[in-house]
């Protein structure tokens, strides 16, 4: 993976910034021991290098439904989904390489195999998916960047929002939480704004009976300053 990273590291970068947080010599090993075989990060590097075959990925049948969550953070709703939903499978996109590796040990204790892992900007993955692959979308609160003049390193976008629309098998399968109201104001925004490409959404302010209020711990540490968890479906 280590050279992949430095070979390839255009597809392990987003909004242009490289991610460089240090990681533990034991999480190091870990990562080197197993990630290849919860990930197809490769495989999707060759899908945007153009000497190789043009082929989109090829999901295992045996799921019954496909899942994706992009900036799982620590993992800790993609292993709950996993747990709960053996039959089903979970994709993971995470550029955090710790984040990773905490899904990787929990993985490999309690032997889940409805995980596929991948470090890379998730922009990468998305675009090797096959259109209408994909049951369920999470992102769960995408960093807010705060300040005006970083909006543009937002995740969301129109065309990563036209993207996802592309990819899910039926309308309001695409799941959006945020604490920040200005960025909940330009998806809310850009939607309206894009009706004909993206369709209708709902858009609600979590409480305590949703599904997704509180399901991870940024989302939590929002609750307790009191922020407002908003949510759109589209
Ligand atoms: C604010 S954190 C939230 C993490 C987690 N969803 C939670 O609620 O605890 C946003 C996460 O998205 C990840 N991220 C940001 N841009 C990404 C991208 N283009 N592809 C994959 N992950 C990304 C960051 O590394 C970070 O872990």
């Amino acid at each position: 993976m280590i050279s992949l990273k430095s070979e390839y590291s255009k597809y392990y970068t987003y909004k242009g910034r490289k991610i460089s947080k240090k990681i533990s010599l034991s999480k190091k090993n870990l990562i080197d021991k197993i990630y290849h075989i919860y990930t197809i990060d490769e495989f999707i590097i060759r899908y945007h290098n153009k000497n190789y075959l043009n082929q989109k990925i090829v999901l295992p049948k045996k799921f019954n439904r496909v899942n994706i969550e992009i900036g799982f953070g620590d993992g800790e709703f993609l292993i709950k989904n996993a747990i709960a939903y053996p039959k089903e499978l979970f994709i993971g996109i995470e550029v955090y390489l710790n984040g990773i590796a905490k899904v990787l040990q929990t993985i490999s204790e309690l032997k889940l195999k409805n995980i596929i892992l991948s470090n890379l900007n998730s922009i990468y993955f998305l675009e090797a998916m096959t259109l209408r692959s994909v049951d369920k979308i999470f992102i769960i609160n995408p960093d807010p960047w705060k300040k005006k003049r970083h909006h543009k390193r937002r995740l969301i976008s129109f065309e990563v929002m036209e993207l996802l629309t592309k990819l899910i098998k039926s309308k309001n399968s695409i799941y959006i939480t945020t604490d920040s109201e200005s960025y909940f104001n330009d998806m809310n925004n850009l939607i309206i704004e894009n009706r004909d490409s993206l369709g209708s959404h709902n858009v609600k302010i979590l409480s305590e009976n949703d599904e997704l209020y509180g399901i991870s711990r940024y989302q939590r540490k929002a609750i307790e300053k009191g922020e407002k968890i908003y949510q759109l479906t589209f």
